[in-house]
Parts: C-alpha cells; sequence; structure tokens
C-alpha cells in the first residue's frame, strides 16, 4: 500500500496557521444561549460584556470588537492618520505586506517600511525613518509594531524595545499602534500579563480568532475618545454587525479560557521545530522558536514551497507556502503532540524520496 493511501486513513494535521481552529463546544453552547441586540446602536450586551472584558484585560478604557485583525488595524491607522502621511513599520509588518495595501487603499497612507535581521524593530531604528517637517515630505503619521511577529516566526517584541518605541514616538508628537494579533502568544512566553506588554502605545488590536481559537472576531482596544472615533470608521468600513453577540459569546469564551492553554502551543512549535532541524536541506534555528510559529527555508531541498507542501497535503500533513522557499507551520489547539510528530515523520519522507530521486 502507498504511503498516501495509508494517510487517507489519519486525520489532517493543519499547520497552515492558527486561524483555521474550530469553535470548542463550550463556544458553540455560549453562541446557542448568547443574549443579543443591535450593536450599530449599542445594544447587544453580549457584544457589550466582550468590549468591557477587552478593556479590563489590557487596563484600558474602553473596547471594541471587530469582524477581522485587519479590521482592526484599518480602522486604526484611519484614527491615527490622515491621508497623504507615511506609516512607519517592520518590513515584514502584517499590517503592510499581507492586508491588500489597506494602508494605502483604505487609509491612504505610505508605508515606511524597515528592514530589520530578526523583525524587531528598534527606537535606533525608527528615529532615522522619521520625516522632518519639511515641505516636500510626506509627515509621518503612525509608528506600528507587531507582538508576536507573524512573518518573523512569531519573535517576540521585548518589553523594553516596545516602550522605547513609544516613548520616542510620544516625544515627537507620534502616536505608536500595536498589531497584537498573537499578544497574548507573547504574554505567555515572557511571562507577564498583556496589559503589562502594551500599556504604553496608543491603540492595541488583538485576534480572538488566531491561538484563542475563536471563530471570529478581534478587538481593538484604547481610551474611551479613541475608541468613540473607532466606532465611527468600523461603521464607514462595513464593519457594523447588528446581532453580533453570536459571535462575542464565543470570544468570550476564548479570552477567559484560551491564554492559559497557550504554553501547550508553544511546546508543540518546539517540538516540532528540533525535529524539522537536521532534515535534509532544511534552514531552521530551533533556539529562535519562542511561540506558536515555525517558519523554515527550504532552498537546499531540491524542491520549491509550494512543490514541498503539495508533497506534505497528499500525506495529509498541511503547510503554508510563504514564498518559493519558505514554509510555514503553526500549531492551535486543534493540533496535537502526536500531529507535531507525524508532521515531522512526513517531512522527513519527502525530504528523503526528493534526495534519492536528485
Ligand atoms: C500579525 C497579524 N495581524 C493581523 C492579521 C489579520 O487578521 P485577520 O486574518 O483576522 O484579518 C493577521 C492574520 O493572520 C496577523 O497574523
Amino acid at each position: 500500500m502507498s504511503e498516501s493511501t495509508n494517510a487517507r486513513n489519519l486525520p489532517v494535521v493543519d499547520l497552515r496557521s492558527d486561524t483555521v481552529t474550530k469553535p470548542t463546544p463550550e463556544m458553540r453552547r455560549a453562541m446557542a444561549e448568547a443574549e443579543v441586540g443591535d450593536d450599530v446602536y449599542g445594544e447587544d450586551p453580549t457584544v457589550n460584556r466582550l468590549e468591557q472584558r477587552a478593556a479590563e484585560t489590557f487596563g484600558r478604557e474602553a473596547g471594541l470588537y471587530v469582524p477581522s485583525g485587519s479590521m482592526g488595524n484599518a480602522v486604526a491607522m484611519r484614527v491615527h492618520t490622515r491621508p497623504g502621511q507615511e506609516i512607519i513599520c517592520e518590513e515584514k509588518a502584517h499590517l503592510y505586506g499581507f492586508e491588500m495595501a489597506a494602508m494605502s487603499a483604505l487609509a491612504g497612507c505610505l508605508a515606511r517600511p524597515l528592514r530589520t535581521p530578526d523583525g524587531i524593530l528598534r527606537w535606533s531604528l525608527v528615529k532615522e525613518a522619521i520625516r522632518p517637517r519639511q515641505g516636500f515630505r510626506a509627515p509621518t503619521g503612525l509608528i506600528a509594531c507587531e507582538n508576536t511577529h507573524n512573518m518573523a516566526g512569531g519573535q517576540v517584541l521585548p518589553p523594553e524595545l516596545a516602550e522605547e518605541i513609544c516613548d520616542g514616538g510620544h516625544d515627537a508628537g507620534i502616536p505608536v499602534h500595536l498589531d497584537g494579533a498573537r499578544i497574548f502568544n507573547a504574554a505567555v512566553a515572557l511571562g507577564k500579563t498583556v496589559r503589562e506588554l502594551t500599556w504604553k502605545f496608543d491603540s492595541v488590536m488583538f485576534c480572538l480568532s488566531k491561538g484563542l481559537g475563536a471563530p471570529v472576531g478581534s478587538l481593538l482596544v484604547g481610551n474611551r475618545e479613541w475608541i468613540a472615533q473607532a466606532r465611527m470608521h468600523r461603521k464607514i468600513l462595513g464593519g457594523g454587525m447588528r446581532q453580533a453577540g453570536v459571535l462575542a459569546a464565543a470570544g468570550l469564551v476564548a479570552l477567559e479560557k484560551s491564554p492559559s492553554r497557550l504554553h501547550v502551543d508553544h511546546e508543540n512549535a518546539r517540538l516540532l521545530a528540533d525535529g524539522l532541524t537536521g532534515l535534509p536541506g532544511i534552514g531552521l534555528d530551533a533556539s529562535q522558536v519562542r511561540t506558536n510559529i515555525v517558519i523554515f527555508d527550504v532552498s537546499r531541498t531540491g524542491m520549491t514551497a509550494g512543490k514541498l507542501c503539495e508533497q506534505l497535503a497528499a500525506q495529509r500533513i498541511l503547510a503554508h507556502a510563504v514564498n518559493l522557499s519558505t514554509v510555514r507551520m503553526v500549531t492551535h489547539c486543534d493540533v496535537d503532540r502526536q500531529g507535531c510528530l507525524r508532521a515531522v515523520e512526513v517531512m522527513d519522507g519527502a525530504l528523503r524520496r526528493t534526495v534519492v530521486a536528485v
């Protein structure tokens, strides 16, 4: 029997992203029983509860439920900037490279992307990129950080560096936004609270639908006045969701229950990385894997990332080809240790077959 015939009996191990998780039975029960109202009138009690819990968790005055992380970032960029300004961010930042150019399409701004070796922005780099006030330069309207940094392999932004950027930005009169889609992963990796990691940022976006496992939704948190403006921009973008309590109910469960299990995803990612390191042609430093994202180079395997992912998919292991030579695997609540071990085994087989065939 061929390997792929054998694999047909095994469950799919979906490591493409932590966005693929299915709601837990507890989330589904909460969704079925959710009290709802019209959220555009501010009358959905479950959405209101979620926004309040999010604000409390981050030590802020207010929160705003948005359908997606991308919309949260777009709203933040629109509130903080005016068209014609620049936004400073890291070169591989999600809000620059992976949100359909929303920065220009929805906020009318130009990116000022900064290249770093490790995805970590530093004030020394940011301060050089702030535009001087001259009549022919687009003013810097916003500095955006990302923690954890998705395309830098779930890299954690050290709190002292984040605070330095916030202080420097504020001294220069520039607001600082945090794309904290996976800020709870950063908090677990650092043994700190999300409040401690984010208190100096002007606004924070975080996702319920990534590592926290909810089916839908993200939140913005900030001060009352800023969130009131954000609410207007959410409506402009079509994000007023009416009886959204059925979704927010799952988000509440995710916010209360999921952070305490994220360390398991981090252990599994490390297990995966340790197994992949040393396989023929794989470029990966497992010691850099601190959260739930494993990114590795496959340029010396004799296969493109796409081809390799196809081979893995035939054995029911799903991974994401980031570009021609890079693959990403992400652990989450719907994959376990066993699944990660199987991913390593299947990868080993795929690479050995190619090496023999070359
Ligand atoms: C760091 C980061 N920010 C924002 C987003 C956007 O979130 P969404 O897919 O909910 O729009 C993602 C999605 O993967 C992300 O990784």
